[in-house]
């Protein structure tokens, strides 16, 4: 595509450092993922991050840490990537369906209130394209009900809440790596949390479920775990987007200032609805408009690479013929904004010029004109 929906931008040094490390001889977890932990750990204001080899793997481990399992009920939003409902799954737990609001995307608390039964122990809210969620709602809600809040913050990396960054909400928060993310290292995840059992139990689990080390012969395996360590070939991937943060989320804010200024009220396009104390991260930047499927192939057509917004889990199979799946509602919400969402190009280095070829080539195949008059 001419103009792609996203393309990970890779800071100057960025080869250097890979090339160091192959140079090395060292691929594995060591310092430079070690290095990107603190970094994103200091950067959200979060005593502990821990990488992990991708966010579905650290949302599964997420569930497993915090010991819920077989018989155990967590909550998910219905419009989300299946990843989200896959990890509570793949834990051997019932992902809950439910819907989400139609304006913000993210999951509707009356329907999460109404899904709570006496065997959840979760929610798993998706903060969905780097919208922060309305945890004035949330943490009060879900406290009242017993209920752990692990936050699928996929896409959310560097969004806000009354000026706290994302991941010093929730019990525990996941972030991803891939690269259609704000910062990548070509696969990976971050898990953050304040609780230092939680963070210990974690990093064991990422690493064979190995207990403290002193030297290799001393080395004991403590409790379960698999392989999910981010390799330090990955991790010199990220880093130097790591260190540039700050200035790679402002451009996004700014492009996508850029795009709600100018379509902001232009008939035939809706734009979705921001908490007003949330800052969002634009991992994505979605329009609704009606006829979206036409409006999508038309500017396809064209080079430019709009999508859908992400997936309604009630409609696939694994999830609708699921005998530990419980689906709650309609999804009107759901199958409204599925039917609807647009994402647009949106990266660090889309040009202007490009941006307002977006803008007018959408409103075009709406029949809306030029933005800019
Ligand atoms: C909401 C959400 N959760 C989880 C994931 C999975 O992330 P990863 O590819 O790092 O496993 C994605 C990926 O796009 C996502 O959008």
């Amino acid at each position: 595509m001419r103009i792609p929906l996203i393309r990970p931008f890779l800071p100057a040094g960025t080869q250097e450092l890979v090339a160091q490390v192959l140079a090395s001889g060292f691929f594995v977890e060591g310092p430079l993922t070690a290095e990107l932990e603190a970094l994103t750990a200091a950067w959200i204001g979060v005593p502990h991050a821990i990488a992990v080899d991708s966010a579905t793997t650290g949302l599964e481990m997420a569930v497993r840490c915090l010991g819920i399992g077989a018989g155990d009920e967590v909550i998910v939003p219905d419009y989300t990537f299946p990843a989200t409902a896959l990890a509570i799954l793949c834990a051997g737990a019932t992902p809950v369906l439910v819907d989400v609001d139609p304006d913000d995307m993210n999951i509707s608390m009356n329907a999460l209130e109404r899904a709570i039964t006496p065997a959840t122990r979760a929610v798993m809210p998706v903060s969905t394209f780097g919208n922060p969620l309305r945890y004035d709602e949330l943490l009060p809600l879900a406290q009242s009900r017993g209920l752990y809040v692990i936050e699928d913050a996929a896409c959310s990396f560097g969004a806000a809440y009354r000026g706290e960054r994302v991941g010093r909400q929730a019990d525990i928060t996941i972030f991803s790596l891939h690269p259609r993310k704000s910062i990548t290292t070509a696969r990976g995840g971050m898990v953050v949390t304040a609780n230092a059992e939680w963070a210990q139990w974690l990093r064991a689990y990422k690493c064979f479920g190995k207990g403290a080390q002193q030297t290799r012969a001393s080395t004991t395996f403590t409790q379960e775990g698999r392989n999910a360590m981010l390799p330090d070939v990955l991790a010199a991937i990220g880093l130097p987007q790591m260190k540039m943060f700050d200035g790679l989320l402002a451009r996004r804010r700014e492009l996508a200032r850029r795009y709600k200024q100018a379509l902001l009220g232009r008939p035939g396009i809706r734009l979705p609805a921001t908490p007003a104390e949330g800052a969002h991260a634009y991992q994505t930047f979605c329009v609704f408009i009606e006829e979206r499927d036409r409006v999508m192939a038309i500017l396809r057509e064209q080079g430019i690479e709009a999508q859908i917004g992400t997936y309604a889990l009630h409609r696939h199979s694994i999830f609708s013929h699921n005998a530990n799946v419980r689906i709650e509602g309609g999804m009107a919400a759901s199958k409204q904004v599925f039917d609807h969402a647009l994402a647009l190009p949106l990266y660090h280095e889309i040009t202007e010029a490009e941006q307002d070829e977006v803008m007018e080539k959408l409103c075009e195949a709406i029949g809306t004109g030029d933005p800019h008059s």
